[in-house]
């Protein structure tokens, strides 16, 4: 499979959620060879979408002439492209919301009626084109912090998406955390292989690797500078 993973961390290869993904993507090499090409969001040239919508009736061209061009070629030769950013602010980190508005070159501006809601007709055939976001984030609750990204992603990527979701995710990047970040990236790396598989990742799978670690009140006390629960007594 041609994967194309977008990394919209700014912190690059240092991204906590960057090792969730390589988990991921290990489980999914563990089923058969991927074609795996990582693009480092923060560092590429993507102008901001200035809202003209000339690419939406021209037959496609931006105005601005940037990395997008090669990075909207790269969608288009992908069989999978996998969003693996950190939580910002309820949402995906700026950067990447700069190249997702981007893409709007790949729609026209017609719109059709699918079920309850609208959408644009495509002016590229993306229909094999599958999406996984893995999204990280810093505090240790799931509920009261995902939904608004994960909400986005739904509405962006209507078929076709699976969504992880991983809280206290800064525990990664701690050595001293792995006697619980080790057994959570072998879930991930499960997730990544039955995904690989079969298309899906067992709802039951995706509930475990989306809860804390660790209980919230000792993530909070480690975060707050207080005691280490991992610390044998
Ligand atoms: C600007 C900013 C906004 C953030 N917003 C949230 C948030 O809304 N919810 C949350 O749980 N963590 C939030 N975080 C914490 C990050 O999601 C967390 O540190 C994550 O582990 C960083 O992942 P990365 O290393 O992959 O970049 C925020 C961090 C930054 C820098």
């Amino acid at each position: 499979m041609r994967i194309l993973v977008l990394n919209g961390s700014p912190k690059k290869e240092n991204s906590d959620t960057l090792l969730i993904t390589r988990a991921f993507l290990a489980g999914m090499e563990d089923a058969a060879k991927q074609e795996v090409r990582l693009i480092d969001v923060v560092d590429r040239h993507i102008e901001y979408c200035t809202g003209c919508f000339s690419c939406m009736q021209n037959g496609g061209t931006c105005i601005h002439n940037d990395d997008m061009r090669e990075i909207l070629d790269a969608i288009l030769c992908s069989d999978l492209l996998l969003f693996s950013f950190p939580l910002y602010c309820y949402g995906m980190p700026a950067p990447l919301k700069a190249l997702i508005d981007r893409t709007l070159p790949l729609s026209g501006m017609a719109m059709q009626k699918v079920g309850d809601r609208y959408e644009h007709v495509g002016q590229a055939d993306f229909s094999g084109l599958r999406y996984l976001m893995i999204c990280g984030c810093g505090f240790p609750n799931s509920r009261q912090n995902f939904e608004p990204a994960v909400a986005q992603f739904r509405l962006l990527f209507p078929s076709g998406h699976t969504i992880l979701t991983v809280p206290e995710a800064p525990m990664f990047s701690a050595p001293e955390a792995a006697v619980v970040t080790a057994p959570r990236l072998d879930l991930v790396r499960k997730a990544g292989r039955q995904y690989a598989e079969t298309g899906m990742i067992a709802p039951a799978l995706l509930e475990q690797i989306g809860s804390p670690m660790i209980p919230e009140e000792q993530y909070a006390a480690i975060v707050n500078g207080g005691f280490d629960p991992l610390e044998k007594k």
